[in-house]
């Protein structure tokens, strides 16, 4: 070969390897609502639809061949699909067994938007081997309460948190040419009355929590769709709210995408539309010809709102590239096992171990004989919490009784089963009779077994599903089962599933070590046995402070609400915001897990520049392994802003964060990287971000109340 031809022929090959993205990352696909080709797109077919079809495009069908409320009006004679929807924040639930990832609350305890990237891109792979063009998720209120029926769907109690892992996950499905959905948009803090509840909020709690992991989504994730919740905002319906869909969505964040209904959330047809409503789901009740029409004749709606809605929905599917190929990718199979893989990585790193009194963790099985698992969620497996999310998995779901036996095969291992009745989270929708209180807790034989058992395991959560929420303690008699499991027998282990918090202190101080695996999905229960067995490191991180008692949390005294109204009168003092500022103890701190390593920070230096809105400050500090093992461990940086006269602030605001992996010994210097607005408070009468000036401490560590030391940095 001449050197030329040569040359010639490594340019090819350096190209197609760059191509294939071996050389560094290839980029992920990222939608762009703003190229010319989608405008082109869009002003093709513009003119083709006459006023009856564009109707039709902004409202949900069903007929032949678009069944279950999941479609949007097909015209096939334009190349417009009816676009396929599925829930949503825990696997493809609607068409078919899928794969059932952990909770959304799980992955936020893993701290990782890398790992929330991966988890998106294989639910986006999932949904383009089914044909759904919109995934319905990921669900992003905050936990402002523990009993919040669909905490587990959430990501906790910091927006920042939720936000990033958020945003990181809807990068993920996207990058596959699928549209995200963030909901339920907004205050949607509360199953109980959530088709009507008014959620009375104030503008400051509203920028400053309960839309900012929106708003995150929509210029960080660049979220295609976002889903207006049931209830009410300040007095009106989100579905018809134009302070919610308008002022803040269009105006502020400049949202070009679709802002549709929850199923069945739309209430009106003209206050929908004119604001901000684009898609009515799952049907046509208010966003029909029968209404519309009368409302375009007489001049009450002008024809260009109908032209803007059906526009963000063409563009929508030009910028995905629905209108140009299949959705259905047939190469990619129904049962993934790198999806498979995803679900298990993702619940490895989520579980937070809460308690390890004495060391009683990891067991080794080696010295077991006898283990004995109780409760009422160790067996047929819990993977999930109840309602529209709940995925029925493609394989038959590991259960934490399987989990142990397959840890440890050279043990006898026994379930005991749970005597008193409990709502069923498969049937979901069938409300059980309290648990009574009636009835023997064991049998002689059973009281033996447990006494007799070198270890007991137990299995322990509330019933938690859409549609309603659930009480602060576990229900069906948990708390006097621990107890009476711990009289007999002290070396008991817990594992809590759950989507937050549960009232713990009726046993805590009896169970010497306690797992959170909030629902662990299809196989996650194998991560929970490794992580009880010592096989894997525990580094999950809490998104939600654990309070010692109801009484002690923000919301109460202000929930559920009365007659329909529920005040959040804690304003932003939500979780943590809370707890450090009002100087109450939680009993496990937001961003609190502990290892079976041990690390040390080091906050090392601050560099600020710029000014006014262009200020960067970087943060540098060193973590090191202390310990013998392999272990992660979570570095995060709260700003704690300083008094300004007439200026409320909570204590501190987690503003930056990063998981590191590090062999036993070794260091990691890392730079966290802050902006202006994280110093910001929002200015409710003048409607603008303000950061007063003054020295700001820059608290770094590895919990809320584990913080190593405190920087400080001036803000001019
Ligand atoms: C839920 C949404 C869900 C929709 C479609 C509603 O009841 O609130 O989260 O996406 O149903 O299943």
């Amino acid at each position: 070969m001449r050197p030329s031809s040569r040359l010639a022929a490594a340019l090819l090959a350096s190209a197609l390897l760059l191509g294939l993205g071996l050389f560094g990352q290839q980029r992920p696909f990222q939608p762009n609502l703003n190229s010319p080709q989608v405008a082109a797109a869009v002003a093709r077919l513009m003119p083709k639809l006459n006023t009856r079809q564009k109707i039709e495009l902004l409202a949900g069908y069903t007929g032949p061949g678009y069944p279950h409320g999941m479609f949007t009006h097909p015209f096939k004679q334009f190349g417009i699909p009816g676009l396929k929807m599925s829930d949503a924040s825990v696997g493809v639930r609607v068409w078919g067994p899928s794969t059932a990832y952990p909770a959304s609350v799980a992955l936020a305890a893993a701290w990782d938007p890398a790992l929330a990237r991966r988890e998106g891109a294989a639910v986006g792979q999932d949904a383009r081997a089914r044909g759904v063009h919109i995934v319905l998720g990921p669900g992003m209120d905050i936990t402002r309460e523990p009993q919040c029926g669909r905490n587990f769907e959430y990501l906790g109690e910091d927006p920042d948190l939720a936000g990033q892992i958020g945003a990181a996950w809807i990068e993920g499905l996207q990058s596959q040419q699928v549209a995200a959905c963030a909901k339920h948009y907004a205050g949607n803090e509360q199953e109980n009355g959530r088709n009507s509840v008014n959620s009375i909020i104030s503008r400051r709690a509203l920028e400053e929590i309960y839309l900012a992991p929106f708003r995150t989504a929509v210029l960080q994730g660049h979220v295609m769709t976002l889903m207006a919740a049931y209830n009410r905002v300040n007095g009106r319906f989100s579905t018809d709210n134009s302070y919610l869909l308008t002022q803040v969505l269009r105006r502020q964040w400049h949202f070009k995408g679709v802002m549709m209904s929850d199923w069945g959330a739309t209430h009106a047809t003209l206050a929908c539309l004119t604001a901000g409503l684009d898609l009515e789901m799952p049907d046509n009740s208010y966003y029909n010809a029968g209404k519309i029409m009368p409302l375009l004749h007489s001049g009450k709606l002008p024809m260009s709102n109908i032209n803007q809605h059906v526009r963000r929905l063409l563009r929508v599917m030009a910028a995905m590239h629905f209108l140009d190929r299949p959705q259905k990718d047939a190469s990619l199979p129904l049962q993934n096992p790198h999806s498979a893989a995803v679900a298990l990585a993702v619940e490895s790193e989520a579980v937070v171990l809460l308690k390890n009194q004495n060391h009683a963790l990891p067991l080794d099985p080696a010295h077991l004989r006898r283990i004995v698992l109780v409760g009422p969620d160790v067996a047929p497996a819990v993977t999930g919490g109840a309602g529209s999310s709940f995925t029925r998995p493609n394989v038959t779901p590991v259960s934490l009784l399987d989990a142990v036996r397959a840890a440890a095969p050279s043990a006898q291992v026994a379930q005991i089963p749970y005597p008193y009745p409990l709502r069923s989270l498969r049937h979901w929708w069938q409300h059980l009779a309290p648990a009574s209180a009636a009835g023997p807790m064991f049998t002689v034989r059973q009281r033996d077994a447990i006494r007799r058992a070198d270890v007991v395991i137990a299995g322990i959560g509330p019933r938690e599903g859409e549609g309603w929420d659930r009480p602060y303690d576990l229900p069906g008699r948990q708390n006097a089962y621990l107890q009476a499991v711990a009289q007999l027998n002290p070396h008991l282990v817990a594992v809590l599933y759950a989507g937050a918090n549960v009232g713990m202190s009726a046993w805590i101080h009896q169970v010497p070590a306690l797992l959170d695996a909030w629902y662990p999905g299809e196989n996650g229960n194998t991560a929970v046995a490794g992580i009880l067995f010592g096989k894997l490191n525990p580094s999950g991180k809490l998104p939600d402070s654990f309070s010692r008692r109801w009484n002690d949390e923000p919301a109460f005294g202000h929930y559920p609400g009365h007659d329909e109204h529920v005040h959040f009168a804690e304003g932003i003092f939500v979780g943590y915001r809370w707890y450090d500022s009002k100087h109450i103890a939680p009993r496990f701190p937001f961003g609190f897990g502990l290892s079976y390593t041990t690390f040390a920070i080091h906050p090392l230096s601050v560099h600020a520049a710029g000014s006014g809105r262009r200020r960067r400050v970087t943060l540098t500090a060193r973590i090191t392994n202390t310990g013998a093992r392999a272990g992660a461990d979570v570095v995060q940086l709260y700003v704690r802003p300083p008094h300004a006269a007439g200026v409320v602030r909570t204590f501190q605001q987690l503003r930056a964060f990063q998981r590191v992996e590090l062999a036993p010994g070794a260091s990691r210097t890392l730079r966290l990287r802050l902006r202006w607005r994280d110093f910001a408070y929002y200015d409710t009468a003048a409607n603008a971000w303000r950061v007063p000036a003054g020295s700001y401490g820059l608290a770094v560590g590895d919990s809320s109340r584990s913080i190593a030391g405190v920087l400080p940095v001036h803000m001019p």
